[in-house]
């Protein structure tokens, strides 16, 4: 499918993005190991969190629509032996938190994905499962999809991560939770904590330290309502086209703002952006806000070290935001862009220069020169949904149209981003 993309000179409205994607993974696998039932309100039908819905009915859990944006989940405890593959399809998440569920469940079972999941990396997740006691075989040594893992009684480990991950992270605190003794973990920066946050939430004992946690098995979650946040990962897109847009004002309700997520925020804020957080509550130990958002002049910026896990999904939207700031963008220890759904930082350069932005490439980040202006052209998805949606971003900001090819992959996480940008008043079609 492909989006074609005016100029905007105004966009106003007060909108809603779709449930945390990240939050809605961790909701639905928790749901299924807890105790009882888990109801999951502001679900997002998002291509990745119905991956994981497949997956887990696969492996013989009950989940139930309930009402609209709603579904609820009938632990188990034990799964049951799945007599198909499991499929993550593009979804990252997915699989590798999987991986940390059915490490420790008694029974032999596979997973797959599609072509760009089966280029990401997964030795990261199966060298510490492997130390825990998992059985894991696959492609170059179990290092990519698709696997298969045969799970099992597991003993807790100490783990200093090499890279700060959340997918990592949350793969091993599942394995932990079913294992006997102490799984104690420590990342290099803070990556983001839902799952400890969640975990807490569902009555299970963890003890927090800095970058480390640590989590004492076996313990079982105890089923509950999780009210999932809206998605700043997806609100960065509107955030970005709000800010740069010359006119009008976007109002954008019941944003996660969990620190470890807010990055942008601190971010944009710094380099000038009027970004107005207000209206602050908290659902299930997750922090959330409403975001008014108003047309600015943005400053150059500098993305690197503990920052890049804050903001890792928005750094596409971030470079598209740096051509139109005025000085020198930097972004470096960004190298965990080149292992996501695409090469992003090679994807953002192809992208740029086709725009007309002056940007230059490093093995770990990008330079970015501002202000520059950018002409509408013909950009590729590279079947990475935020790669599209940030090409689209960039359109409404570039003189005549621009069309982005191969769009359909927006639905990983936000099939609504068109009508939504059409709401505020943007011409995509
Ligand atoms: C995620 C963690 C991040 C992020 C991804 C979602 C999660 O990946 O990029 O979109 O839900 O835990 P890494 O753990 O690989 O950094």
């Amino acid at each position: 499918m492909d989006l074609r993309v005016q100029p905007a000179a105004r966009l106003r409205g007060r909108i809603r993005v779709p449930g945390d994607k990240s939050i809605s993974h961790r909701a639905l696998l928790l749901g299924a190991l807890g105790k009882g039932r888990t109801k999951i309100q502001g679900f997002p039908a998002n291509a990745d969190c119905l991956a994981t819905l497949d997956c887990l009915r696969a492996l013989g859990v009950r989940a139930e629509r309930t009402a609209s944006e709603e579904i609820s989940v009938y632990g188990r405890g034990k799964l049951q032996q799945p007599v198909r593959i499991l499929d993550a399809k593009n979804s990252g998440t997915t699989v590798r938190l999987l991986l940390g569920l059915l490490a420790g469940q008694h029974f032999t079972s596979t997973l797959t994905g599609d072509a760009s999941l089966c280029r990401r990396p997964m030795g990261r997740v199966t060298a510490p499962l492997r130390q825990m006691g998992a059985r894991i075989f696959g492609r170059e040594g179990g290092r990519y999809v698709p696997l298969t893992i045969t799970g099992g009684a597991l003993q807790g480990i100490t783990y200093r991560l090499p890279v700060a991950s959340a997918q990592v992270k949350s793969a091993l605190l599942l394995a932990g939770l079913q294992a006997t003794g102490t799984t104690a973990l420590e990342e290099p920066a803070p990556s983001r904590d839902h799952t400890e946050r969640m975990l807490a939430y569902l009555g299970v004992e963890l003890v927090r330290e800095g970058t480390r946690v640590s989590i004492k098995g076996p313990q079982s979650p105890v089923g509950g309502r999780i009210v999932v946040p809206g998605d700043i990962s997806s609100a960065a897109f509107l955030l970005v086209a709000g800010l740069l847009v010359p006119e009008g004002q976007v109002v954008i309700t019941g944003v996660g703002v969990n620190p470890t997520r807010t990055g942008i925020l601190d971010l944009l804020t710094g380099a000038g952006g009027k970004i107005r957080i207000g209206n602050h509550r908290v659902f299930n130990g997750e922090p959330v806000a409403d975001l008014v958002i108003e047309p600015s002049q943005l400053k150059s910026f500098r993305i690197s070290g503990p920052l890049v896990p804050r903001l890792v999904d928005e750094i596409p939207v971030l470079a598209v935001a740096a051509t139109q700031a005025a000085g020198t963008t930097v972004i470096r220890d960004a190298g965990e862009l080149r292992l996501k759904e695409s090469d992003r930082l090679q994807v953002v350069v192809q992208g740029l220069r086709k725009l007309g932005g002056a940007v230059e490439e490093m093995s770990d980040g990008l330079t970015i020169y501002g202000p520059t202006p950018l002409k509408g052209t013909l950009l590729e998805s590279h079947g990475d949904h935020r790669m599209a949606m940030a090409w689209v971003i960039a359109g409404l900001l570039a003189r005549g149209e621009t069309v982005v090819k191969g769009a359909e992959c927006i639905g990983v996480s936000f099939p609504g981003f068109t009508r939504c940008l059409a709401g505020l008043g943007a011409e995509v079609s």
